[in-house]
């Protein structure tokens, strides 16, 4: 398995291209499944997430070529073969429930296996079953896969989540395009993802209204067409990279990045004293000399403060100075990484779903392990700024969701490399 070495210190300068979404072209990659037709996804991430899911939906039958070193997937459903999506593969990502709602819309029947994932509290999917049956499907659960059918198709319905879910709005969202008459999704996530995925759906001739805000309505279509999209730029790559030069001290530029997509997380970068400005290529963050103020952060649906950037904000808060409160609303059991940053020196207490954190002058370097995607990417951001020798291992989590961390930090003047376990 392979570790991660970093020696911290250096203030980073230069810049990082932030690639396309990952959790975007998750659910980008199923849409496929609506139509016969090609649909071609450019500015794609490489990430080992991407290839979980190419592996899946060619279990199914669909044809996924990786084209200009993985940038571009040309995919392809006009011969699905399977309509199982089997625990082996599914077990490995909780994204992979996004298979479901498309099958059941085109063909009418699929089975697919309970998910797993990052093991960041229990993350059911009821909502997307309840979803699904407001729109008419069949559901069965034994042995830990969901047996659904709609013999004669789905139908339009008016469903209003309980509390907002991206995957689930996802997983309804692509189901509702092929369904007969009218659907109204009611509290629907309005994650900058969920726009894209409307985005591609339109293009592949679905009708959608009202994407991006909490109300969904789709008029059912009786098929959808090929399409060419381009994935929307990965706002939590981005925000874990503003943390770096933040972290750090320096300045770096964000290239591709967009403050529409992280102007809540921006606000508070703000806020500890950090600067966050507009360039033609992207964003510039830069940090001047003394050390960052303490913050209080909310985890929030979108557009609130994201829960996937709460562990990258907590190697921040650290080192500020005075007493930060990082409260996780999204998901119990999120704070992992605390343990861990605890080894380098922070001074972190955890009450459930609250962490307090009060500053340290400097963290130190020890050897720590990764616990999930964004855990372990914390990690990272709070060994650039320690002092000494950090070894993270368990890297697998970081490949998940970060293509090229060791080149795009590197470049910028970090001193880290990636070897093979001893
Ligand atoms: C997506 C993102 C993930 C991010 C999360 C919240 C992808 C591939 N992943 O995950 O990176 O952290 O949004 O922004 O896009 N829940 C239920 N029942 C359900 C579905 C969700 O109880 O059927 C709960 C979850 O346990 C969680 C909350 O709802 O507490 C929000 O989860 P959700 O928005 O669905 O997250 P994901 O789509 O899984």
């Amino acid at each position: 398995m392979d570790q991660i070495i970093i020696r911290g210190g250096a203030p980073l300068r230069g810049a990082i291209p932030i690639a396309g979404a990952k959790n975007a072209c998750l659910t980008l990659m199923p849409a496929t499944l609506l139509s016969d037709e090609p649909l071609t996804l450019t500015n794609a991430p490489r990430l080992s997430d991407i290839s979980t899911m190419t592996a899946l939906l060619g279990s199914l039958g669909a044809e996924v070529s990786s084209l200009q070193e993985g940038k571009v997937l040309a995919l392809s459903s006009h011969d699905i073969n399977n309509h199982t999506a089997d625990y082996d593969i599914v077990r490995k990502m909780r994204a992979s429930i996004l298979v479901l709602g498309p099958m059941l819309a085109r063909d009418g029947h699929a089975v697919v296996s309970l998910p797993g994932g990052c093991a960041i509290g229990a993350r059911p999917v009821d909502l997307h079953l309840k979803g699904l049956e407001a729109l008419g499907a069949e559901l069965d659960l034994r042995e830990g896969y969901v047996h659904a059918k709609a013999p004669g198709g789905l139908r339009g319905a008016t469903f209003e989540f309980p509390f907002v879910s991206v995957g689930a709005t996802e997983n309804i969202l692509m189901a509702a395009t092929l369904a007969k008459g009218t659907t109204v999704l009611k509290n629907a996530a309005r994650e900058p993802e969920i726009v894209d995925l409307a985005a591609c759906l339109t293009k592949m001739g679905a009708r959608i209204d009202g994407a991006g805000t909490s109300t969904i309505t789709v008029e059912g279509v009786d098929r959808l067409h090929g399409a060419t999209h381009p994935v929307v730029t990965d706002r939590i790559e981005l925000g874990t990279y503003m943390l770096a030069p933040a972290i750090t001290g320096g300045e770096v530029e964000l290239l591709g990045g967009r403050m529409d997509l992280v102007a809540s997380f921006a606000e508070k970068l703000d806020a500890a004293g950090i600067s966050v400005t507009e360039t033609e290529g992207g964003l510039r963050v830069a940090r001047a000399n003394g050390r960052v103020r303490a913050v209080d952060v909310v985890t929030e649906p979108f557009p609130g403060f994201p829960t996937d950037l709460q562990a990258q904000m907590m190697a921040l808060l650290c080192t500020a100075e005075g007493v930060s409160v990082l409260e996780e609303k999204i998901f119990e059991n999120r704070f992992m990484h605390a343990p861990e940053l605890i080894r380098m020196g922070a001074q972190i207490d955890v009450h459930g779903g609250t962490a307090t954190v009060t500053g340290v002058e400097r963290l130190k370097g020890a050897p720590v392990m990764a616990t999930d995607l964004r855990a372990s990417v914390s990690l990272i951001l709070a060994a650039l700024a320690a002092e000494g020798e950090t070894v993270v291992s368990r890297v697998y989590h970081l490949d998940r969701g970060y293509e090229r961390v060791e080149e795009k930090l590197s470049a910028c003047g970090a001193s880290i490399e990636r070897v093979k376990e001893q």
